[in-house]
């Protein structure tokens, strides 16, 4: 496993600094990606904006070639510690999702991202979706959760239409974007959603399949 080096982001570098490892249990749809995973036979799995490895651990314990990508150097030592316990395999990459994911395109068959790209403005979220269809294979899987309320702290200062800068609360300074719908969905016309949802956290919950140019590997 390696930490390769990047620059760590202030807002959720001090959260897991300052609160240690934020979330422990997995979102309620890891197994439903994990059966989806194994029925298609798909292995190399990116958690994208992984933090303090909540989902790296499960998934490299079932098996598959994991590799996680955030910007907080805590967050990824608190993982790479968790997997060390149980000899887990992955590979860590401190990052920035702003700039361009630094994967081959069609490094993966599956990334999910779990409260991570709401994190930019509108532009920036379009550019990652963009990387995140790039380096995902035609025919692979995506999982992604996005906020739709605003509820990180009292008070806000907007800065583009549904966008929103906390000025505090754990969060601040962090920009956020509240998603609805229409806009998810048009963001993600790439992507074939078959499964859309709010879960427990009052987070847009999707699975998409990636459709990609070869539609040989679509599946059916
Ligand atoms: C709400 S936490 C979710 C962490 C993890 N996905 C989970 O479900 O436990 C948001 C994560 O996004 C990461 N993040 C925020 N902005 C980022 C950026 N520009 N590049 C990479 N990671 C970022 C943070 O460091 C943090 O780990």
């Amino acid at each position: 496993m390696t930490l390769r080096q990047g620059n760590p982001s202030p807002g959720w570098d001090r959260i897991y600094a300052e609160n240690g490892r934020f979330f422990t249990q997995p979102h309620e749809a890891l197994p439903e990606m994990v059966n989806l995973l194994k029925a298609r036979s798909l292995r190399r799995v990116l958690d994208l904006g992984c933090g303090s490895g909540r989902h790296l651990v499960p998934l490299a314990r079932a098996g598959f070639s994991v590799f996680g990508f955030d910007n907080s150097t805590h967050g990824l030592l608190f993982a790479r510690e968790d997997l060390a316990k149980e000899q887990l395999k992955t590979e860590l990459q401190l990052g920035d999702f702003r700039n361009p994911l630094p994967y081959r395109d069609g490094s993966f068959d599956a990334v999910l991202s779990i409260q991570v790209i709401h994190h930019a403005d509108t532009k920036t979220i379009e550019r990652v979706v963009a990387e995140i269809g790039r380096i995902l294979a035609p025919g692979g899987l995506l999982f992604l959760t996005v906020p739709k309320f605003r509820n990180q702290a009292t008070s806000f200062r907007q800065i583009e239409a549904r966008t929103f800068v906390p000025e505090d609360g754990p969060e601040k300074g962090l920009p956020h974007h509240y998603f609805d719908e229409g806009e998810l969905r048009e963001l993600l016309r790439g992507f074939q959603i078959f499964s859309f949802n709010v879960d427990s956290a009052t987070h847009y919950s999707l699975f998409a399949w990636h459709v990609g140019s070869d539609d040989e590997r679509l599946p059916r």
